[in-house]
């Protein structure tokens, strides 16, 4: 199997240091970004530090970007073996449900599972082909006093549905692919304005903590995997 993998967001925080990690392991990074400028310097920084990295462009909003990112994969990349979904945003992490509009949830939903599901659509024949993977990255989405972000933990609960309905077809069917879900916890980032704390990690350990999951060498598909909880427990109790 040919080591080559797009990660979305890989232009800085988790995504940035998981296209680090993964090229350090000998991967072939292809950084997908949406800021071009963020996204050529993450590339030539994976370069310079000895690790196969290109840019390619992809806005998850932007419904041409996506089968252009595919088709330059299918005709320069078509040994690519994983797609790490990683690009996210927040949305307005304090606003009540009740004052969002339909148009900035449907926003933040269109980044967060819209884009991310007709990127995987789009992408299933080259990693069936080449028996690949699709990595989720995301967060639980059962509601906390402390944590409860409307548009954020609407738009992933979809994107960890997908994840295990998209596992569970893999498996009905002797599908080639594996697809699943990597929970990195609260990590100090642009997303949450850099937040800092006790339990808070750097994008760095996140990126190692992700990496280190995909490649244990096991067959994780339908999986939700965190470092505080075992698989089967989110499993049954995410939805
Ligand atoms: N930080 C945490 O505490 C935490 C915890 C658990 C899970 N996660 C998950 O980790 C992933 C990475 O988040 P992060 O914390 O590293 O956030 P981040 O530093 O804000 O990075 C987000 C990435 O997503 C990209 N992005 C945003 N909108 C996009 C769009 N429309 N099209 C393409 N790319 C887009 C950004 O690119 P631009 O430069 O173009 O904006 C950036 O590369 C997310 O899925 C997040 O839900 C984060």
């Amino acid at each position: 199997m040919a080591k080559k993998v797009f990660i979305t967001g890989a232009n800085k925080g988790i995504g940035k240091q998981i296209a680090r990690q993964m090229g350090k392991s000998g991967w072939t990074i292809l950084v997908g970004a949406r800021n071009e400028d963020r996204g050529r310097a993450a590339a030539r920084e994976l370069f310079e530090e000895n690790i196969e990295a290109e840019y390619l462009n992809i806005d998850l909003q932007d419904s041409k970007t996506i089968p252009a990112a595919v088709h330059a994969i299918e005709s320069r990349h078509a040994d690519l073996s994983m797609l790490i979904n990683n690009a996210a945003i927040p949305g307005d992490m304090h606003k009540p449900g009740y004052e969002f509009t339909t148009d900035e949830l449907r926003s933040v939903m269109e980044t967060n599972f819209f884009g991310p599901f007709e990127l995987t659509r789009r992408l299933f024949p080259t990693l069936e082909k080449n028996k690949g993977r699709v990595v989720n990255i995301t967060i639980p989405i059962g509601v906390l006093p402390f944590f409860n972000p409307f548009a954020y933990k609407t738009s992933k609960a979809a994107f960890n549905v997908m994840a295990q309905s998209l596992a569970q077809n893999f498996t009905e069917k002797s599908k080639a692919v594996e697809i699943f879900s990597i929970m990195p916890g609260a990590t100090t980032t642009d997303l949450n304005g850099n937040i800092t704390g006790e339990y808070v990690k750097t994008a760095g350990e996140s990126g190692r903590l992700v990496v280190g999951f995909i490649l244990d060498g096991k067959n994780h598909n339908g999986e939700v995997l965190s470092e505080s909880c075992a698989a089967a427990d989110y499993n049954y109790g995410l939805f």
